[in-house]
C-alpha cells in the first residue's frame, strides 16, 4: 500500500492513517494533523472506518476546486463513495435526497426549493425569528439562573423555525430530535442507522398525505400539492427530501448557536465588541467569522472522481474517493490571514463552511438570518452570560458529524 502512495503522490508519502483525526487542546481548532498535512503534505491519503483510502485535501484552493469540478460526483450509490461511517452508508440505501445526486437530478430537485430559501423569502422572516427569540430568552430569565443553553434556546430556536417554514408540528420535536441525532453520530450501526431513516420517513410520509388531504401554508404542503399530485414526485421522495430539509435545518443552526456562544466567552475582547454594536454589518461580519473560525460540519465534502484528473499537482484516477476538509481550508493563510485568530472585524465571507460549489448549503441565508437575530440579541439582553462550569468540562461532539457541544451549562 505504500508503495503505491510513493507512485501515486507528488508529496512526501504518508502512511494513510485514520480519519476523522482527534483534535488537539483547543476545542475550537481543526486537529493538529490536519493542520501539519496542510503545510507538508497537502494531498494525501487517509484510512477510513472501512479500511478504504479515499484522497484527503487540505488547502483552501484546492478544495474548491474540487467541489466545483465536474469530474467529482455526490452521488452516494458510486463504488469508493467514501461514507462517513456504517451507519451513513447505509442510510444512503434508503433515504437519497438531492444532496446525494449530481445534476441534472441534483439541480431539477433543488430548484423546487430555491424560491422558499432565498434571500427575500428568509429576510422576511426576520421579525418572526426575533419575537422567537426574544421569547425563548423571555422564558430563561424567567427561569432558574443555572441553565443548559443548548435545550433552553440553541436547540428550540432553529427547530421552531424549520418547523413553521416545512409544516412539521413542534409538538413532535423530541422524536425527530432523537431520530437525527442517531443519524448523525459517527458510531450509529447500520441497523440503527436505517431503523432510524426508516422511522423518520413513515413519519414525513404520513406528514405528507395529510398535508395532501388537507394543505396548510407550507413547503411539505406545496410540494404534496404541486408534485405528489401531479405525479412529479413521489411520497417517498418527497418524505426523503424533507427529511433532509428538517435535520440539516435544526441540527447546524443549534451548533453554530451554541459553540458560537462558546467561543465568543472564551475569547471576551470579541464578545465585548459583538455586545457593544448595533451595526448590523457587523453582526453579520461576526456570523461569517464564526462559521469559518468553528467549521461545524467537520466531517470533510465526500465526493468520487468520475474521470482522472489533476488537482495541485496530484493525479486522482477515475473511481477513487475524495474528501475535502473544509475545517482546515478555513485556516489555510492564504485565504485567511492570521487564521486562528477569533477576528469578528475580518472579512470571511468567502469561507467554505457552507461548502462550495453547487451543492453550497441552500439554507445558508436562513441559517444566516437565524445566527444574525442570535449574536445581536442573547448577549445584550444577558449581559453576564458565562459558563457554569470550566471549558474542560464541556461535552464536545467530537462524535458527531456536526460539530459541537452536547450540554452548554450557563449561568449569569
Ligand atoms: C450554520 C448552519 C449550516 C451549516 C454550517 C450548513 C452546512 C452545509 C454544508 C457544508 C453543505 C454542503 C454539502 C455538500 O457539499 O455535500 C450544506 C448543504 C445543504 N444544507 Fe446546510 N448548513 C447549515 C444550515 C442549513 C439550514 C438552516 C438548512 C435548511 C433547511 C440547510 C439545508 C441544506 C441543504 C438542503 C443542503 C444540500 C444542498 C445541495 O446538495 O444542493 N442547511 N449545508
Amino acid at each position: 500500500m505504500t508503495e503505491t502512495l510513493a507512485e501515486t503522490s507528488a508529496y512526501p508519502t504518508a502512511y494513510p492513517s485514520t480519519y476523522p483525526m482527534a483534535r488537539g487542546t483547543c476545542p475550537f481548532d481543526p486537529p493538529p494533523e490536519l493542520d501539519r498535512r496542510m503545510h507538508e503534505q497537502p494531498i494525501t491519503r487517509v484510512k477510513l472506518w472501512d479500511g478504504s483510502t479515499p484522497w484527503l485535501l487540505t488547502r483552501y484552493d484546492d478544495v474548491r476546486a474540487m467541489l466545483v469540478d465536474p469530474r467529482v460526483s455526490s452521488n452516494t450509490d458510486l463504488e469508493n463513495f467514501p461514507h462517513p461511517s456504517a451507519g451513513s452508508a447505509a442510510r444512503r440505501q434508503r433515504a437519497k435526497s438531492f444532496i446525494n445526486m449530481d445534476d441534472p437530478d441534483h439541480a431539477a430537485q433543488r430548484r423546487l426549493l430555491t424560491s422558499d430559501f432565498m434571500v427575500k423569502k428568509v429576510e422576511a422572516l426576520r421579525p418572526r425569528i426575533q419575537e422567537i427569540v426574544d421569547g425563548l430568552i423571555d422564558d430563561m430569565l424567567a427561569g432558574p439562573k443555572l441553565t443548559d443553553l443548548v435545550q433552553a434556546f440553541a436547540l428550540p430556536l432553529p427547530s421552531l423555525v424549520i418547523c413553521e417554514l416545512l409544516g412539521v408540528p413542534y409538538a413532535d420535536r423530541d422524536f425527530f430530535h432523537r431520530m437525527s441525532k442517531k443519524v448523525i453520530a459517527w458510531d450509529t450501526t447500520a441497523a440503527e442507522a436505517l431503523a432510524a431513516t426508516d422511522e423518520l420517513l413513515a413519519y414525513l410520509g404520513g406528514l405528507v398525505e395529510r398535508k395532501n388531504a388537507e394543505p396548510t401554508d407550507d413547503v411539505l404542503s406545496r410540494l404534496a400539492v404541486e408534485q405528489l399530485r401531479t405525479g412529479g414526485m413521489t411520497l417517498e421522495q418527497i418524505a426523503s427530501m424533507g427529511q433532509l430539509l428538517l435535520v440539516a435545518g435544526h441540527e447546524t443552526t443549534a451548533n453554530m448557536i451554541a459553540l458560537g456562544t462558546v467561543a465568543l466567552i472564551e475569547h471576551p475582547e470579541q464578545l465585548a465588541i459583538v455586545r457593544g454594536t448595533d451595526d448590523p454589518k457587523l453582526i453579520a461580519n461576526t456570523v461569517e467569522e464564526l462559521l469559518r473560525y468553528l467549521n461545524i460540519v467537520h466531517s470533510g465534502r465526500r465526493r468520487v472522481a468520475l474521470e482522472d484528473f489533476e488537482i495541485g499537482g496530484q493525479l486522482i484516477r477515475k473511481g477513487e474517493g475524495i474528501i475535502g476538509a473544509t475545517d482546515i481550508a478555513n485556516r489555510d493563510e492564504t485565504a485567511f490571514p492570521d487564521p486562528d485568530a477569533l477576528d469578528v472585524h475580518r472579512k470571511a465571507r468567502h469561507h467554505v463552511a457552507f461548502g462550495y460549489g453547487v451543492h453550497q448549503c441552500l439554507g445558508q441565508p436562513l441559517a444566516r438570518v437565524e445566527l444574525q437575530v442570535v449574536y445581536s440579541t442573547l448577549y445584550r439582553r444577558v449581559p453576564t452570560l458565562a459558563l457554569a462550569v470550566p471549558l474542560e468540562e464541556l461535552n464536545f461532539k467530537h462524535d458527531m458529524l456536526v460539530y459541537g457541544v452536547h450540554e452548554l451549562p450557563v449561568t449569569w
